[in-house]
């Protein structure tokens, strides 16, 4: 982990505590995880307890504490997508990639997971590969798209903020993934 830049996202929000939550979005963003010590140093550089900043970063599922895959795919399995076939996709993506849900291949390549409802039901099932998200997608279409992210035929999405917007993406706000538990 660099610590120059996790003290420079820091710095991006001028050390204030009440912006805890979006330096962890920003070094998820940039490490696809949150390494201990980023998590650490934040700690120390906003006099906050540890397991305060460990609390944040446990308490929403979007934020991860091991690293992640280069790519990272997301198949929703809330009741919409369950029904129109989610988990079948996901268990068609493991078998293809021989990974599992939860963790990444051998290579590093990639990352799968099972996620709740991603608030865009109408679309279902919704596979999310590198945040951009995909609507009533299939086994096959789904392992198309992501052996062509995989292999570096399609681009990885840009950040967030640098989206421009798209039908889809109006769809889903990924911003607004409920927290575990
Ligand atoms: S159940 Fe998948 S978007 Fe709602």
């Amino acid at each position: 982990m660099n610590g120059d830049r996790v003290n420079q996202i820091i710095d991006a929000y001028g050390g204030d505590r009440t912006s805890t939550l979006a330096m962890l979005q920003d070094i998820q963003r940039e490490y696809n995880y949150l390494p201990r010590e980023a998590l650490e140093l934040i700690a120390r550089r906003l006099e906050l307890p540890p397991g305060h900043v460990y609390q944040m970063a446990t308490f929403f599922k979007a934020f991860s504490l091991s690293p992640k895959g280069e790519h990272i795919c997301k198949v929703c399995l809330g009741t919409a997508c369950h029904v129109k076939g989610g988990a079948i996709i996901l268990e068609a993506l493991e078998r293809e990639f021989k990974v599992k849900s939860g963790s990444t291949t051998a290579d590093g390549k990639l990352s799968v997971e099972g996620v709740r409802c991603l608030g865009a039901c109408a679309l279902a099932p919704i596979v999310v590969v590198d945040d951009e998200p995909h609507g009533q997608m299939s086994s096959d279409t789904s392992i198309k798209l992501v052996q062509e992210v995989v292999s570096g035929q399609v681009a990885k999405a840009p950040a967030p903020a640098e989206v421009k917007p798209a039908v889809v993406r109006a769809a889903v706000d990924l911003s607004a993934v409920p927290p575990a538990g």
